[in-house]
């Protein structure tokens, strides 16, 4: 039966940000089920989901309450559509979710990916300053190694050249601006008649590989927007849900963003979904008569899907029963403990970590300052000789990302650790 699935995957599919001709050379893992923080493939094999399956499980695989309000959702309807209907998961939903967002924010437009909820961002950030009569305020801000989705619209903002730059002929232009605030600042000095927003992934740029933002500089950047009339957008598609250790990455700096997009984890990593954010401000200026075409035209065939909606209040109810984030503390200090323990490994230069989000820099020789080329594809040996000891994991690169569910036992963590660590060292030769 492997067999066959295997072959038949080969002819049949394309996989996302995947070399094919690595992969048909390959023995793709076929993922069978999954319990609490363990993957399981067709041959039995288990695996810790050392990141989340991909950053969106929070509770783990096969969570008995996300399973039985998906099923009695399924009592009612699967789905019908958010465009001139509404129901009771999505209202029940956006209650909650403006109950644990940062103050000020007051109404939610529901997508179903992360990519979505920026783009749907990007384009009302720029209607709402049209309704402000302001046309001029067409162009964004945004940083580099930034990442905020493959969509064209959050690929214009996006500063990670490999995955980006190929594509520019079709994006639209912005500023693109380091984590300096001087510079930042003289450019929207000079230039914020012509800026609709500034979008940021708050404190901690994850697809980047895991990159912290200077401390501090959430809250300078919301002053500033503040004074020179520009939207602030924090993409929390990754830091939200607990993964920094707190709700919302933005409530580490005390900062409300104008708009503030989510995704990933929001269904505890069972089904897609997204969301966009926004104060009673931004959405009273698209109030107007039929005939004035203030509406906001955007929306999807599964916009605010029923079943994904249970499952987002089913994750979000857990939250509150579980005590996730009192019991995310401890396991966050000994995340950062046995990290401690990595430096000793020649190859591991910067170790990065905000919560439960990690990212293990290698290098070739840090005693020489000895860096590893891209081609060298150093971290994808890493994540085989992981995959060799019962852990999944995903790199960045040449930065090994963990990113662990918020449920992962101590025992579990402890066991990550070690795998990754003896994984490292056998990729790079190390001891
Ligand atoms: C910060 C951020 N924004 C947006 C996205 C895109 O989300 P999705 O993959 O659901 O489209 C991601 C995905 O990794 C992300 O990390």
């Amino acid at each position: 039966m492997n067999k066959r699935l295997q072959r038949l995957d080969k002819k049949y599919i394309w996989h996302p940000f995947t070399q094919m001709q690595d992969w048909l050379r390959e023995e793709p893992l076929i993922v069978r089920e999954g319990k609490s923080s363990y993957i399981f493939d067709t041959a039995g094999k288990k695996y810790l989901d050392g990141v989340s399956s991909l950053w969106v499980n929070v509770h783990g695989h096969r969570k008995k309450i996300i399973d039985k309000a998906l099923r009695d959702q399924l009592k009612l309807i699967a789905h019908s559509t958010f465009l001139g209907l509404t129901h009771k998961p999505a209202i029940e939903l956006a209650e909650e979710l403006i109950k644990i967002v940062p103050s000020g924010l007051a109404k939610v437009f529901y997508s179903d990916n992360g990519s979505t909820s920026v783009e749907i961002a990007l384009k009302m950030s720029l209607q709402y300053w049209l309704h402000k009569g302001r046309h001029k305020k067409t162009k964004f801000i945004y940083f580099e190694n930034s990442y905020h989705g493959d969509t064209i619209g959050s690929v214009s903002v996006g500063g990670i050249d490999l995955f980006h730059r190929l594509y520019r002929p079709l994006l639209f232009k912005s500023y693109r601006l380091s984590f300096s605030y001087a510079r930042l600042k003289s450019v929207i000095i000079k230039h914020h008649r012509n800026i609709a927003a500034l979008v940021i992934e708050p404190l901690i740029q994850g697809a980047a590989g895991m990159r912290l933002a200077p401390h501090g500089f959430l809250r300078e950047i919301r002053s500033l927007c503040l004074r020179y009339q520009i939207l602030l957008i924090t993409d929390e598609v990754a830091t939200g849900f607990g993964r920094t250790g707190k709700m919302f990455a933005c409530e580490h700096e005390g900062v409300s963003p104008d708009i503030m997009c989510v995704g990933k984890g929001i269904t505890g990593g069972y089904l897609p979904l997204a969301a966009t954010l926004t104060t009673n401000r931004v959405y009273s200026a698209f109030l107007g008569k039929y005939k004035d075409k203030k509406t906001f035209f955007h929306g999807h065939s599964y916009t605010a899907n029923p079943l994904a909606c249970a499952a987002a209040l089913a994750n979000l109810k857990i939250f509150k029963k579980e005590k996730t984030l009192v019991e995310l503390q401890p396991k966050i200090d000994q995340l950062r403990r046995g990290l401690e323990g990595f430096y000793k490994l020649k190859s591991v230069g910067e170790v990065r970590q905000l919560g439960f989000m990690v990212g293990i820099e290698l290098v070739k020789d840090k005693r020489i300052n000895a860096a590893y080329l891209q081609d060298d594809k150093i971290g994808i040996e890493v994540v085989k000789e992981a995959r060799r000891r019962g852990a999944i994991l995903r790199p960045l690169g040449n930065v090994i990302v963990l990113m662990p569910p918020l449920s992962i036992s101590s025992v579990d963590l402890r066991k990550l650790l070690k795998i990754t660590y003896q994984s490292i060292a056998a990729a790079t030769n190390n001891s």
